[in-house]
C-alpha cells in the first residue's frame, strides 16, 4: 500500500510551483507500474497538468520571480497582456492569473485527446441531455451559463433572473422556483442551440471536488427530508449491516463513509446532479467555455463575468446568504481523514477529471497528514 499512498501524496502538490512539479516527476517515474490500472491515467493527467504549468512559467519568464509566492499577494499585482483587458475592474493577482491560464491549457491539451468529445453532437444522447439541461441561456446579454449545483448556482440563477427582468433585484428574499423564469438550452431546437454555442459567451464555475461533495452530503442528508427519503433510506439499507429489510429506516443519519460507498457504486452519468462530477454536468471538452471561474474566487470571478457580458453596472453578484454554512478547511480535513483511506483512494478516480481538468490537487491522504 505504501507506494500508492506516496503517489497521491505527491500529486497533491501539483500547482504553480516549480519545485513540486519536479518533485512529482521523480515519484511518477518510479512507481507507476505497481499501482492499480487506474493509476497510470491519473499520473498521465497530472504530468500533463504539471508540464503545462512549467511550460507556461518558462514562457512567461516567471521561474526566477516565483521562489517566494506570497500567500496574500502583498499588493504586488501583475497584468498579462490584454488577456483580461479593460473589462477587468479589480487587478488580478499573479497566482490566480497563472492558474487560469494553466487551467485553460490543461483543458485544451486534454480535450485534444482522441477519445474526448469535440462537440456536443459527439456526446451520447444521455450525456447531451444532461449537459443541455444544465446550460442556462440569456439572450439579452448573449451568454450561456453551465450551472454546477453546490457551486453558487442559486445565486447565479438569481442574477440571470434579474438580467432577464423576471426578478427585481438579486437581494429579493424568496425561496425561488428555479424551473420557471429560466431558459435552458435543452428547450431550444438544434439550430438555436448551435447558434448560441457558437456566438455566445460561455462560462461555468468550479469548486474543489471533495469540498463540493461534502457540501452536498451535509446539505442533502443533514437538512433535506426528501433526499433522506429518496437516497438516505436506500443507502442505509445497502451499506449498513443487517438493515437491508429494516422498514424503520428514516435515512437521516447516513454517514459520510456510507455516502462515499454509495458514490463508488453509482454510474457517474446517472448520478444526481448534486454529486455528479462537474465534468459530466458541463462537458468542458464538448463546449469550449470562454471562462471558468472558481468558487475559491467567487466574488471576483463573478464580477468579471458580469462586466464581460455587459451587465448593467448596478447588477452585482449576491453576497453569501447569512444562513450559509461554508465548508471550512478544518471540516474537510476532518471528514476526509475520518474516512477509511481505502474508500477515498477508490473515490478519487471517479472524480479525476474534475481534479485534473480544473487543476485541483488531489487530497493528501497520508496518515501523517491526518494526524494533524
Ligand atoms: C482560453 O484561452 C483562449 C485564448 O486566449 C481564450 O479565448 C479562452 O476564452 C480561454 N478559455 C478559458 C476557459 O479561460
Ligand atoms: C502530506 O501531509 C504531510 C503531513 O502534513 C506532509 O508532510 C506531506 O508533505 C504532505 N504531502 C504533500 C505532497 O503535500
Amino acid at each position: 500500500m505504501a507506494p500508492r499512498r506516496q503517489e497521491y501524496g505527491a500529486a497533491r502538490s501539483v500547482g504553480a510551483r516549480n519545485s513540486s512539479v519536479l518533485g512529482f516527476r521523480t515519484v511518477s517515474s518510479g512507481s507507476v507500474r505497481r499501482g492499480s490500472a487506474v493509476l497510470p491515467s491519473v499520473l498521465t493527467f497530472l504530468v500533463i497538468v504539471a508540464s503545462g504549468g512549467l511550460l507556461l512559467m518558462i514562457e512567461k519568464g516567471m521561474l526566477n520571480s516565483m521562489q517566494t509566492p506570497s500567500p496574500r499577494g502583498n499588493g504586488q499585482r501583475l497584468r498579462f497582456s490584454g488577456q483580461v483587458g479593460k473589462h477587468d475592474a479589480a487587478a488580478v493577482d499573479v497566482e490566480s492569473q497563472i492558474l487560469q491560464e494553466i487551467r485553460n491549457r490543461t483543458i485544451r491539451s486534454m480535450c485534444r485527446q482522441k477519445n474526448m468529445p469535440h462537440s456536443i453532437w459527439s456526446l451520447s444522447p444521455l450525456q447531451r441531455k444532461t449537459l443541455l439541461q444544465h446550460i442556462l441561456v440569456n439572450d439579452e446579454y448573449r451568454f450561456l451559463y453551465c450551472y454546477v449545483p453546490k457551486v453558487a448556482c442559486s445565486n447565479w440563477k438569481r442574477v440571470l433572473k434579474v438580467l432577464s427582468g423576471a426578478l427585481e433585484s438579486v437581494g429579493v428574499n424568496i425561496k425561488m422556483d428555479h424551473r420557471s423564469d429560466l431558459l435552458f438550452l435543452s428547450s431550444l431546437k438544434p439550430d438555436e442551440i448551435r447558434y448560441r454555442l457558437r456566438h455566445y459567451f460561455k462560462f461555468m464555475f468550479v469548486r474543489e471536488p471533495m469540498e463540493r461533495l461534502l457540501s452536498a452530503y451535509r446539505n442533502k442528508f443533514g437538512e433535506i427530508e426528501s433526499y433522506q427519503k429518496k437516497y438516505g433510506v436506500e443507502i442505509v439499507k445497502r451499506y449498513r449491516k443487517g438493515r437491508a429489510k429494516d422498514t424503520s429506516i428514516t435515512g437521516d443519519d447516513v454517514t459520510f463513509a456510507e455516502f462515499v460507498r454509495y458514490l463508488l457504486d453509482e454510474d457517474v452519468e446517472r448520478m444526481n446532479e448534486h454529486w455528479m462530477p462537474m465534468y459530466n454536468l458541463c462537458q468542458p471538452c464538448a463546449v469550449s467555455y470562454d471562462f471558468i471561474g472558481s468558487y475559491e474566487h467567487l466574488e471576483r470571478d463573478a464580477e468579471f463575468v458580469l462586466q464581460r457580458v455587459g451587465a448593467p453596472s448596478d447588477v452585482h453578484f449576491p453576497e453569501r446568504q447569512t444562513w450559509y454554512k461554508p465548508v471550512t478547511t478544518e471540516t474537510l480535513h476532518y471528514y476526509l481523514c475520518s474516512l477509511p483511506q481505502k474508500l477515498l483512494r477508490e473515490l478519487l478516480p471517479k472524480y479525476i477529471l474534475d481534479f485534473s481538468l480544473f487543476l485541483y490537487p488531489l487530497p493528501n491522504t497520508t496518515t501523517e497528514h491526518c494526524r494533524h
